[in-house]
């Protein structure tokens, strides 16, 4: 038999994933944090979801790490993957549609003025808002990856005038983009409703903060479905009290879970929810995965490869 796969990941026993790869790959040797490593140098490839330090690196004979998630971060936060070590990613339209609908949902019930009309609702008043037409509110996604892109086009199919910006420059149909940090200002000054969907690496944690949220045009709202560390909090705070910005959907936070203390669960203009914008979604992510481990072990290049320099 093959070398082993094992699942690392403390979210779940990991046995759905030898379910869905058996009957692609034959009778695999699986191995799962949950139910034992066994000896560990017989393990080829990882499946990994924040593996703790070290875990990775006392597999002597890893060939390949796939993320399971689309954000890498969890892998490369302190050198978890030992050099030499082909990484790749999940490729999921599962989660990726999933991340699209998190973001148009907050977005047009911004725009509707959902909440306006529950709280007339509970006062049992009629009372029509001031409307605002969907061609004046402009949406920005920063971040133009397969789901920046993706959620971009959505946008702009239902007719909000749509901008992107990401590291470098990208041209994508119907879609206005902006690139690198002299981009950034002129990107935000032009965005009503800004989504976030950055990958997280050096350059852009901590990307959200008081110039940032000052470059908003008043009354900007913040969906943030990349990661949390990308957002200043205690600047994203000050933007929401100063009424500057108007809300803010947060799906993840500096740390998670979110500390029962952290003002953000109690505020008022703010929505949390527990990092669920996209999950991996084992049966739309698992044809890539079977490609890549079938293209490892015929000694064919890899797809949904990770550039360890560049973060992702
Ligand atoms: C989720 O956060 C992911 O990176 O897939």
């Amino acid at each position: 038999m093959a070398g082993a796969i094992a699942y690392i990941s403390k979210d779940t026993d990991g046995l759905h994933w030898q379910k869905i790869l058996e009957p692609a790959l034959g009778p695999i040797d699986f191995r799962t944090l949950r139910g034992g490593l066994g000896n560990k140098d017989d393990i080829e490839i990882a499946l990994a979801w924040k593996p703790d330090q070290g875990v990775l690196g006392s597999f002597k004979n890893l060939k390949m790490v796939v993320s399971l998630g689309m954000g890498v971060d969890h892998l490369f936060a302190d050198n978890r993957v030992p050099p030499g070590v082909a990484v790749t990613r999940i490729m999921d339209d599962g989660l990726i549609g999933q991340m699209s609908e998190y973001a148009i949902y907050w977005a047009l019930r911004h725009h509707r003025d959902i909440d306006r009309y529950a709280a007339s609702q509970k006062a049992r008043s009629w009372k029509v808002e001031p409307f605002k037409d969907t061609i004046h509110r402009r949406i920005g996604i920063m971040g133009l990856g397969t789901i920046g892109q993706d959620t971009a086009a959505k946008f702009a199919a239902l007719g909000f005038p749509t901008a992107g910006w990401s590291r470098t420059a990208k041209t994508l149909p119907g879609i206005e983009t902006f690139h690198g940090p002299d981009g950034l200002a002129a990107f935000l000054a032009r965005t009503d409703i800004l989504v976030a969907v950055l990958p997280l690496t050096r350059e852009t944690q901590g990307i959200l903060n008081a110039k940032a949220f000052a470059a908003l045009p008043t009354g900007a709202y913040l969906i943030n479905m990349a990661r949390g560390a990308h957002v200043v909090d205690a600047d994203l705070l000050a933007a929401l009290e100063s009424g500057h910005l108007s809300g803010a959907a947060l799906d993840v936070f500096n740390t998670e879970p979110l500390p029962a203390d952290h003002p953000y669960w109690t505020h008022p203009k703010v929505y949390v929810t527990p990092h669920v914008a996209g999950s991996t979604n084992p049966r739309t992510a698992a044809p890539g995965v079977i490609e890549n481990i079938k293209r490892l072990r015929a000694g064919q290049p890899l797809i949904n490869t990770v550039d360890p320099k560049a973060g992702y």
